[in-house]
């Protein structure tokens, strides 16, 4: 086998993998090292996304919607269920079903594009006259290889809280939380974040009570003011119990399961009690026994890679993408970088705007959106106009029985370009994409509000948005 390459990947989440079929696409001879081992103990691609992310949480999102809507709002259709239960063995053996179907799905491809995978851990040797030596080691015998050029696609893990020992059972981050053996009667989660939002929403449809403990006095501070006050509006009513400007204590274990000790927003001592904790306080980059000294390649004080605005470290034909260096830590923006750092490679001069890059928090209903938000914008002194426009007058939305939420579409006072467009709503994860589309084409609002929209669907309230910025929709 080859042990030299002109591209070796270190990492094959949805960066490292989607650069290395990207720098084969190009002709380039590629080489990708992963060690990520399934629960069964057989090696996987497909990264923290794919094996215990994006691609399991909505399996499970989606089977306890199934149940939600079976338990309570079939009824509003005329359709009686009666004696709907849950087999969460099954619900997780389909959600790890679709997990192995996606990550044999890249080895495909990796077969397809001809990209060697190199199975172990990869850590950096040295920098020799013909590239950097790599030594990839933990099944059989270590071997070493050179590459010309290097993309670290290393990823991401949770954070942990020193006081608050994860052993995936009682306490869980997020791979323990996909897979609780069984419906927790109360569930606690530290940190209001996605995962919390996401991981809590599918264990409270399941029949849990949850609590979720959050540091900060704000609800969704990355999201524009007006979604995170509905948003706080609709969990509150789903019965999410969530608690701001808290600070943990302690979390001691038992065998009658977990008790956190926090101080509430006043200062006061309080103790809950819950069969299970999930702690979901944001994630680190993963740069554990890389070698990154062996090259003269440091990190910053918050453990990331530094790379500039096409993913280049500061040494020659090293680069960095995903959720290892700066920027938010995203599937797609993994994705883009991986195509993004690959074209480089070939001398080509691609570009990503990183304020295009669209959010997505799969809560019901969905939250999505794109550019900023309207605080941002004030606080930047920007003269802004904005539209917004409810689900609740819209025919399909209500043909659906999802009426909650709305559009919101922000764009500049004078020159009508759209600047930030967020929805809470159903299906905002699909609908955000026409915003990410007209924000990459510098569109005005003016430009959604004159394209005809299908009849009926839920994309007309973007449409109605666009026109309410300009106070003039129809249907209002
Ligand atoms: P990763 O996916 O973390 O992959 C890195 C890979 O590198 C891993 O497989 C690891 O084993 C490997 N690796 C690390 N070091 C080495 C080494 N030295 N040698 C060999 N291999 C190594 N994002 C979204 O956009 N949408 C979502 O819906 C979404 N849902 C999520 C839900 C959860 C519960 C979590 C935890 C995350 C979610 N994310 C979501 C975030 C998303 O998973 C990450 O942003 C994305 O996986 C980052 O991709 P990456 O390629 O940078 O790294
Ligand atoms: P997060 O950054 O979204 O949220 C963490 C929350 O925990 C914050 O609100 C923070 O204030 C709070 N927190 C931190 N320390 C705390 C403490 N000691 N006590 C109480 N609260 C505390 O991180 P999360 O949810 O862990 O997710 C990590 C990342 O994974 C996300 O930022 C996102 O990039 C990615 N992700 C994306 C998803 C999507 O795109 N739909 C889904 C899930 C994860």
């Amino acid at each position: 086998m080859a042990k030299d390459f002109d591209v070796v990947v270190i990492g094959a989440g949805p960066g490292g993998y989607v650069a290395a079929v990207r720098a084969a696409q190009l002709g380039k001879s590629v080489a990708c090292i992963e060690k990520w081992k399934n629960p069964k103990g057989e090696l996987a691609l497909g990264g923290t996304c794919l094996n215990v992310g994006c691609i399991p949480s909505k399996a499970l999102l989606a089977s306890s919607e199934e149940f939600e809507k079976v338990s309570h709002h079939l009824a509003d259709h005329g359709i009686t269920v009666e004696g709907a239960k849950i087999d969460l063995a099954k619900m997780l053996a389909r959600k790890e079903g679709i997990v192995t179907k996606m990550t044999k799905g890249i080895e495909f491809l990796f077969r397809k594009n001809k990209i060697t995978w190199l199975k172990g851990h990869g850590k950096f040797v040295s920098k020799g006259d013909a590239g950097y030596q790599i030594e990839v080691s933990g099944e059989g015998e270590a071997e070493t290889v050179t590459a010309r050029n290097v993309i670290i696609a290393t990823g991401s893990k949770a954070r942990h809280l020193p006081f608050a020992k994860v052993d995936g059972t009682l306490v869980a981050d997020n791979e323990g939380a996909l897979s609780f053996d069984s419906v927790p009667k109360k569930l606690a989660v530290i940190g209001a974040g996605v995962i919390g939002l996401e991981l809590g929403s599918v264990w409270r449809r399941l029949g849990a009570d949850v609590t979720v403990l959050e540091a900060l006095p704000e609800f969704l501070g990355a999201c524009d003011v007006g979604v995170a006050k509905e948003a706080a509006k609709i969990f509150k009513k789903q019965g999410l119990d969530i608690h701001l400007s808290v600070k943990i204590g302690s979390v001691t274990t038992s065998d009658k399961g977990v008790s956190i000790q926090y101080a509430d927003k006043d200062g006061n001592a309080q103790t809950l009690d819950a069969d299970r904790l999930i702690v979901s306080v944001g994630r680190v980059p993963n740069t554990d026994n890389l070698g990154l000294e062996n090259i003269g390649l440091g990190v910053t004080e918050r453990g990331f890679i530094e790379v500039d605005d096409h993913c280049r470290t500061k040494l020659p034909n090293v680069y960095a993408i995903g959720d290892v260096v700066r920027g938010p830590m995203l599937a797609h923006k993994a994705e883009d970088e991986g195509v993004l750092v690959a074209e480089v490679i070939d001398g080509q001069k691609p570009h990503i705007d990183y304020n295009c890059i669209p959010w997505v928090i799969y809560t019901s209903p969905e939250i999505a959106w794109v550019g900023k938000t309207e605080q941002q914008l004030k606080a930047e002194g920007r003269e802004i106009k904005a539209g917004q426009f409810p689900f609740s007058v819209n025919g399909r939305a209500l043909g659906i029985n999802a009426a909650e939420g709305f559009v919101k579409v922000i764009a500049d006072a004078k020159t009508d370009e759209v600047l930030g467009v967020h929805i809470i709503g159903p299906n905002a994860s699909d609908l955000i994409a026409e915003a990410a589309v007209a924000m990459e084409f510098k569109a005005a609002s003016e430009d959604i509000a004159r394209i005809c929209h299908p009849h009926p669907s839920l994309s007309e309230v973007m449409r109605e948005a666009a026109l309410a910025a300009d106070k003039r929709a129809i249907n209002m």
